[in-house]
């Protein structure tokens, strides 16, 4: 399915269960912001990174990407590191914190109960993620944090799945652009130890020599 604009409104109802649970935690907890969340960062930048849903407590709460999520943590010090950010990173969508020459997007823009997308809303909303792809004018970079999020931009991309396996650290180029793959920095993957600090840092770092090449 293709969506004609980049972002849903914020009573998308294609998919009929993730809008069943945005409408209970709409009434539960009226001031949050429980709405797909939109992508951010400048649309000109030149890395793209996709994770995989908002958090419950998280971005749905914040309306920012990874803002508020333990993931976060991880993900907007990297960033910092490497020179694609300005300001201090305060959990907050009022925080001031600037992307430069980079953006975060959602593969599924809405929270999924247990924070478990099925196929059916992947692919659903891929509608929103392929435009917000095309609609990136000097895109070169994607990071994708995760299997899911590797497998729909892949095939955002037009790429076959078997072109571009899912590995961490692993480098794929789909036309202009160059992928690099990585586990998501979820806070179940850096607790146990599948992602560590180093191993995120190198991705960041392969991306930040890539662009400046
Ligand atoms: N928050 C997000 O916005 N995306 C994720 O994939 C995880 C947390």
């Amino acid at each position: 399915m293709v969506g004609i604009t980049a972002e849903p409104g914020r009573d998308c109802s294609l998919c009929p269960r993730l809008a069943a649970f945005r409408q209970t935690w709409r009434e539960r907890e009226p001031l949050w912001f429980n709405a797909p969340v939109p992508s951010f960062g400048p649309v000109d930048a030149r890395l793209l990174i996709v994770g995989l849903a908002p958090g419950l407590r998280g971005a749905n709460r914040t309306g920012r990407p990874f803002t508020g999520d333990y993931a976060g943590e991880l993900l907007y010090a990297t960033l910092h590191e490497y020179g694609f950010s300005r300001g201090k990173f305060d959990a907050r969508p009022d925080d001031g914190l600037e992307l430069i020459d980079a953006r975060i997007t959602n593969a599924v823009r809405c929270v999924p109960p247990e924070n478990k997308p099925v196929p059916a809303e992947i692919n659903t909303c891929r509608g929103f993620l392929s435009p917000t792809i095309t609609e990136m004018p000097k895109l070169r970079a994607v990071v994708v944090l995760g299997r899911i999020a590797h497998e729909t931009t892949v095939k955002a991309l037009g790429a076959k799945r078997a072109a571009a396996p899912f590995k961490h650290g692993g480098l794929a180029i789909i036309g202009a652009i160059t992928l690099f793959s990585s586990y998501h920095c979820s806070r179940y993957n850096t607790n146990t130890g599948v992602l560590t600090t180093d191993m995120f840092r190198a991705v960041f770092a392969a991306v930040r020599k890539h662009l400046d090449s």
